[in-house]
């Protein structure tokens, strides 16, 4: 059974998608089925399924979700759903520029999914928009080693 992986996309400009992209060309594979959503118009419903999720999320204003990503966020907070069938990792997009506030927004869904009862595979993946690196290069270097790890994890606790 190939490992099903969903990819939750928030952003303002697109590079968090071009991100999400990008990994989904990669990790697609025989072993490992990927669907990209965008969070718009999303809610808790999303994770109904249980599973793997990656959430790969921007910050903007004073370390905020993303606007497409701020009615699943709230409906999270608000419906609290139990999550304990999620497994989640976070790639957050952020600048440090910003520095009181930094890759908030991914910081801000680890928070409430673990809250919830989700269980995080791996570190937050932290990108930082000013280091003069690619954020889908970083990314994808974070993500092939992630998906082994949850390959290791997810068969024993399924
Ligand atoms: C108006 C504005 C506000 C931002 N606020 C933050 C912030 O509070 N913290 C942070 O780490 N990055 C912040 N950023 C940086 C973005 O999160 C970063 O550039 C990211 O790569 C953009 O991804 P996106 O194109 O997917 O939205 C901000 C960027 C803009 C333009």
């Amino acid at each position: 059974m190939p490992l099903e992986l969903t990819i939750l996309v928030g952003t303002m400009t697109g590079t968090a998608q071009l991100v999400a992209q990008e990994l989904e060309l990669v990790l697609d594979d025989e072993n490992t089925r990927v669907q990209t959503r965008l969070m718009d118009g999303l809610d808790e419903r999303a994770f109904d399924s249980g599973g793997l999720f990656l959430i790969c999320t921007s910050t903007y204003g004073q370390g905020d979700v993303p606007d497409n990503a701020k009615a699943l966020y709230e409906a999270l907070q608000t419906a609290r759903p139990d999550l304990s069938r999620v497994y989640y990792g976070v790639i957050a997009l952020g600048d440090m520029t910003y520095a009181e506030t930094y890759c908030n927004g991914g910081k801000r869904f680890d928070a409430i999914l673990a809250d919830l009862g989700a269980k995080r595979i791996g570190e937050l993946m932290l990108h930082n928009a000013s280091a003069g690196t690619l954020p889908e290069e970083v990314a994808l270097e974070w993500a092939l080693p992630w998906i082994e790890q949850c390959r290791e994890i997810l068969p024993l606790t399924a």
